[in-house]
Formats: structure tokens, sequence, C-alpha cells
């Protein structure tokens, strides 16, 4: 009898786990087992890999019963919904759209939240229902909005919070307005990253409230920040550490195929032909990406990669105006570089590498965010310090 039997093992194992990873602390140990997962996961799932972004195949509760629980009781993230809702199996769409969360992602990120009893909480990005579900758990229902722009996605979490005994407010709309009917919030906290952070975010909080949040530029990297709401109208406070969320739908980057830069003409076109020194290689880590991608805005890059371990990265800008490709091969100290367009996205790219060994190679935990009505700015060890922003 797999279900009976995992639905109170399963629980207890991955809570020892968790807590011997030093991410679920025993203040949220009562919630996590009044807000047990599989009362959170629907019937059909992808199970994800813990640190990777790849989903496995389709389990479907009723025909796998013991793959279903394996998935939701291991560490890791399940894909609930793929292209917001368009696809539905039997194999994977192209963009996963909502999930629910890693737990050590989850309870790493409620820790950074701080929350005291009677906090009154504001989630952006519903999903499941499970961390609206832990939240009402900890500081009551009444007091936790959760907002989730996908209809469907907010009525079956709806149903699920409802079955295990919670009626937070779940509200259908765009995260980036925050929820002006409750405010003010002590805390918010989103489960879909950010580029750019909605203002309304930080005008809804009281000062001192607390914004934990995926932040990540366009160009890749991301990390989760915490800022703290100033009675001023601004906020301010450092990353903690990489995460890996869906974008908010309303910031996401449409991304044009490589042939409308090339304007139907076989590479290389009309770029330009160079060398570099710096290997593609050294700029594809993903706190490497958040160092660049804090100061060459609004551009992508894209591994096209072959069977003998080389691969071209290409960068792209949303403007659609500029490409480059840095060719790379293994053993060898120069590289090929081809560039068109107003911007030589490369040599923005170099150069942003160059600031960021120059400042010793900082990790996420070194950078920070401040947001005012007027702009948001990235910087480095302190708010006076500004990460130097290129072009974009
Ligand atoms: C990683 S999932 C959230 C996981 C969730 N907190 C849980 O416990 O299952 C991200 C969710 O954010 C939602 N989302 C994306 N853009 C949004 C927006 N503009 N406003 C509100 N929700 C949004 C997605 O539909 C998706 O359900």
């Amino acid at each position: 009898m797999t279900e009976p039997y995992e639905a109170e093992a399963g629980p207890e194992r991955l809570a020892s786990a968790l807590m011997q990873k030093g991410a679920l602390s025993s203040d949220w140990l009562p919630a996590f087992r009044r807000a047990p997962r599989h009362m959170f996961v629907p019937e059909m799932i992808w199970p994800g890999t813990a640190g990777g972004n790849r989903q496995k195949n389709r389990v479907i509760r009723s025909e796998e019963p013991r793959a279903w629980w394996e998935a939701v009781y291991t560490d890791a993230p399940i894909t609930t919904q793929w292209d917001d809702g368009a696809y539905v199996g039997p194999g994977k769409g192209r963009i996963p759209s909502s999930s629910n969360s890693m737990p050590t992602m989850v309870f790493s990120m409620l820790a950074a939240l701080s929350v005291s009893d009677g906090h009154r909480v504001l989630e952006i990005g519903t999903g499941t229902g499970w961390n609206a579900a832990l939240l009402s758990a900890r500081v009551g229902p009444a007091n936790v909005t959760t907002v989730e722009v996908d209809q469907a996605t907010a009525a079956a979490a709806r149903k699920r919070l409802q079955g295990a005994g919670f009626a937070p407010t779940v509200v259908v709309g765009d995260g980036a307005d925050g929820y002006a009917q409750g405010t003010p919030y002590d805390r918010l906290m989103a489960t879909c990253s950010i580029g750019r952070m909605p203002y309304a975010w930080v005008e809804q909080m009281r000062p001192g409230g607390v914004i934990v949040a995926p932040w990540g530029p366009t160009y890749g990297g991301e990390a989760v920040v915490r800022l703290t709401a100033k009675g001023d109208g601004t906020a301010s406070g450092k990353f903690l550490g990489s995460s890996a969320f869906m974008r908010l739908r309303t910031q996401r980057t449409e991304r044009k195929h490589v042939r409308e830069y090339l304007k139907g003409k076989p590479w290389p076109a009309d770029g330009a032909t160079s060398t570099t020194s710096l290997s593609p290689d050294d700029v594809g880590d993903w706190h490497v990406m958040f160092a660049i991608g804090a100061q060459v805005g609004g551009a992508f890059p894209w591994t096209e990669s072959y069977k003998d371990g080389s691969y071209t990265l290409w960068l792209r800008d949303t403007a659609v105006t500029s490409w480059a490709t840095a060719d790379f091969e293994k053993d060898r100290v120069e590289f090929e570089v081809v560039q068109s367009g107003p911007r030589r996205l490369w040599d923005e790219v170099e150069k942003a590498h160059q600031w960021w060994e120059a400042q010793g190679c900082p990790g996420f935990d070194r950078f920070g965010l401040t947001v005012t009505p007027e702009a948001e700015t990235v910087w480095l060890d302190d708010p006076g310090n500004p990460v130097p922003p290129l072009l974009g």
C-alpha cells in the first residue's frame, strides 16, 4: 500500500533531509506538517531534478503512484503546467509555466522572510498553493493574500487550500500590481522571478517591511534578493543566493529567432570578425552571467552545441538590432568572434567580465539592489557603489 504509507513516511523523510541541509528550521516544522506537500501537488506532474532545470517524463498519479510519491517527497521542483496551460502532454511543452518549487528553495526563502505572528503577507505566484498554505499555517490564513495570473491555476490552488483547511485570499490578477486592497503588508514573497521590481510592491509595504524575491537580469543569472522597505518610498537590501524561477508573465522577454537577426543571409552575414582571448566558457556560469547581465542590459545568450563538444555562444539584443557569436573549441587560447549591429555585444560582455574580475570575481552575496520610484540600481558591497551600466 504505497499511498497511506508514504503519506506518513514521506513528509518526515523530507523534513529530516531539509533540516540536515539547514533549509527547514524548527520554527517552520509545524507548518510543514500541517501543510504536507502531497496535498498541493496535482495528479499530473513532470518531476524535476535537484539543481537542474530539466524535467523528467510526465507522471500521472493514478497510473504511477510510486513515481508520483517519490517526486513529491524528493527535494526537487515539480513542473505542473507548460506553456500557460496550452500543452498537457504526453511529452513536454516548450516553456514550464507553473510548478511546485524545490522544497529547499521554498524554506530558504521563507526563512529569509523572517515572519512573526500576525504579520500580513502578500505572495506573488500562487502556483499549486503550497507556499500559501505554509504561510497560512504560520501567520493565519486571514493574514495571507496570494496573487496568481493564471485563472485555472488559481482555482485549483484555492480548492487544494480549502481541502487542507486553509482559506487565504486568493486573487486572480497580475502580481506586478501587488494587491492594493490588503495594504500595508509586513512581508512580500514572490515565487516567480523579476528583472525589474514592480514599484507597487515597495509602495504596498509598511516601513520596515521585507520583500523576498528572485531577481535576474535579461541576460541570465538569478538570485533571491531580500529588501527592506524604508519609510521614504525606497527599498534596499542584499542578494542571498542563486535561484532559477519562472519569470513573472508580464516581464517575459520575447526572443526572436536568429534568422531575424541575420535578415535572411547565411551566417556570418555582414558581421565583422575578430578574435578574443576570453573563453566563451568563462562567461557561462550562473553567477558570472548575473554580474554580466547587471551591466549589459537588453541582451541574452544562447548556446548552439555541436557533437564534438565545441559550441557557438550567440548573443542577441532584445531590440533585434545586434548580434554576436563567439566560438568555443577545447584547448584553444584564441576564439573567433563575429559581431553585427550598432551594439558590439561580445565587446560589452568582455568589458562587463573585466569589471567583474577586477572586483575579485564577486558571488551573488556581494551584490545588492535598491529600488526607488524612479529607478532600480544593482550595487556591489554598498548601496553607494553601483554596478557600472554599459548599454541596453
Ligand atoms: C514557481 S510557480 C509558484 C509556486 C507556488 N508558490 C507554489 O507554492 O506552488 C510560479 C507561478 O507564478 C505565476 N505567475 C507568473 N506570472 C505572474 C503574474 N504576473 N502574476 C501572478 N502570478 C504570476 C505562474 O502562473 C506560476 O503559477
